[in-house]
């Protein structure tokens, strides 16, 4: 039976079910969207042409088809990005964590809703100031949009992203992420603590923190009742922003309400002291967060990187999860995280760009600084191999660490039966010499056709870029497509 709903991808299909192997198989994928999450319906890996997938699938759908030089690959998933710093990607100066938040975080975040942000005061390069905006969303619709665009271009499908202080603004990314079809969890961001945050970017009080978060959990249900698309997400900045007060009506928040968390922890050695000497009482930064109840396995917590054992124990058991942000800890000079360590004592670890900390939206690049650091931290430990992490499995830890790290392990970043269909078609550069040579050029991949796909697939995590991926589709809907 024919249905406007069905879809029919034909071609190669390569995934990431392990961490140690490629799962590369050619054939079809039937996604069905009339219930609206166009999920994985069927697979046959038996076709072998257009044709075939028609008669083998046993529908009459319209056939999407990957060319020769490309494959299907599932979307990428970003586990911590700062939608309104996308504006300063690149421009961290010398800094690192505390003085880089004052002098370029806050008043860019600040801009976004707030017409007293010091962005609309700073002298800019042509001798003039910034004019206020007259419309205080108008920027946040502007960047926002973009980072939306932008993320999508480079194949992030799903992303965990912390917004402003403005519930307005926050609630207009959550609108555009629905709009534009991007899955996004969506955090407005708390911080109270007078001592550590300025005076024009700061809550007036824990119970606006804590009343400003409720009003953007409902909205974001409002958005998508079904959580599936777009979901709330409690983001107290970190430790040294918020006060205990603040911290523990958040951790009661997400109990009560079940929505997920995300925070900051052990970035910056700089930090850390702060922490220790802000929450005394307290026996690490790991422990102010368990104790204000925030660490669940619904929680993601960024960077965590100068941890003692006890620590990464307390986050195993209570099942929390970690965006392992290679770039930014690289820009800001934060340190190496251990990912092999977190691994093997049984941590869940996704990859973040964390932009603007991070220099670049992509999370294909997120998987290279992660496959660098690494060697870095191998380095440190006496050279020893195991502490590589290879283009299998920095894709693994891009969408199936993602998977978990989100809490959709299983439902995206996977090419299974019932998973939505959250997928790229990627387009490598064509073979040297071959008829397609004209048409598809290099596209910043230099195929000359002996390549293995094993090889292929190397080849695009370290010299691919947006370039490359040419269609985009969230659950089943086609979100992006490249003109060129
Ligand atoms: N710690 C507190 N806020 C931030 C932020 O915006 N980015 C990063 N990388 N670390 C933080
Ligand atoms: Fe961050």
């Amino acid at each position: 039976m024919a249905s406007k709903q069905q879809t029919i991808y034909f071609g190669r299909f390569i995934d990431t079910p392990t961490p140690t192997a490629l799962r590369i198989r050619t054939g079809a994928i039937l996604v069905n969207a009339s219930d609206g999450t166009g999920k994985i319906e069927k697979a046959d890996w038996t076709v072998t042409s257009a044709n075939d997938a028609t008669s083998k699938l046993g529908v009459e759908a319209p056939v999407v088809a990957a060319g020769d030089d490309g494959f299907f690959f599932p979307g990428f998933i970003d586990t911590h990005i700062h939608a309104p710093q996308y504006p300063n990607v690149g421009i961290f100066g010398k800094t690192t964590l505390l003085d880089w938040l004052t002098t370029y975080t806050f008043p860019v975040e600040s801009s976004l809703g707030n017409p007293n942000s010091p962005m609309y005061t700073k002298t800019l390069p042509n001798g003039t100031s910034n004019p206020k905006q007259i419309d205080p969303l108008a920027r946040a619709k502007t960047v926002y949009t973009r980072t939306l665009q932008r993320t999508l271009s480079h194949g992030t499908t799903t992303a965990s992203y912390f917004a402003t202080l403005s519930v307005a603004a926050t609630n207009h990314l959550a609108d555009l992420a629905h709009n534009i079809g991007q899955r996004a969890l969506i955090g407005r961001v708390c911080m109270d603590e007078p001592a550590t945050c300025p005076d024009y970017y700061r809550d007036s009080s824990a119970t606006e923190s804590l009343e400003a978060s409720k009003a953007c959990i409902a909205h974001c249900r409002k958005v998508d009742p079904t959580g599936l698309l777009v979901a709330p997400i409690i983001t107290p900045r970190f430790a040294p922003s918020c006060t205990v007060e603040s911290l523990r009506n958040l951790g009661q928040l997400a109990s009560s309400e079940d929505v997920r968390v995300q925070t900051h922890l052990s970035e910056n050695r700089n930090e850390c002291a702060l922490v220790k000497s802000l929450f005394p009482e307290r026996e690490s930064y790991t422990d102010v967060y368990d104790h204000a109840g925030l660490l669940t396995p619904k929680t993601i917590l960024a960077h965590a990187i100068h941890l003692d054992d006890k620590e990464i124990e307390t986050i195993a058991q209570r099942g929390a999860k970690i965006s392992h942000c290679a770039a930014s800890n690289s820009a800001l000079g934060s340190g190496f995280c251990r990912v092999r360590t977190l691994l093997d004592r049984g941590v869940d670890v996704g990859l973040g760009t964390d932009v603007s900390g991070g220099h670049s939206p992509s999370i294909l690049d997120a998987v290279r600084q992660t496959c660098f650091v690494s060697r870095h931290v191998g380095f440190l430990d006496g050279g020893d191999s195991r502490w590589n992490i290879g283009v299998e499995e920095g894709l693994w830890l891009a969408t199936v660490g993602g998977s978990k790290v989100v809490g959709m392990e299983g439902s995206v970043g996977i090419f299974e039966e019932g998973a939505a269909w959250d997928a790229l078609e990627i387009r490598l550069g064509a073979d040297i010499g071959s008829e397609d040579e004209a048409e598809v050029g290099e596209n910043g991949v230099s195929i000359f056709g002996w390549e293995s796909w094993d090889d292929r697939v190397a080849k695009w995590v370290w010299n691919g870029d947006d370039r490359n991926v040419r269609r985009v589709w969230v659950g089943g809907r086609l979100v992006h497509e490249r003109k060129s």
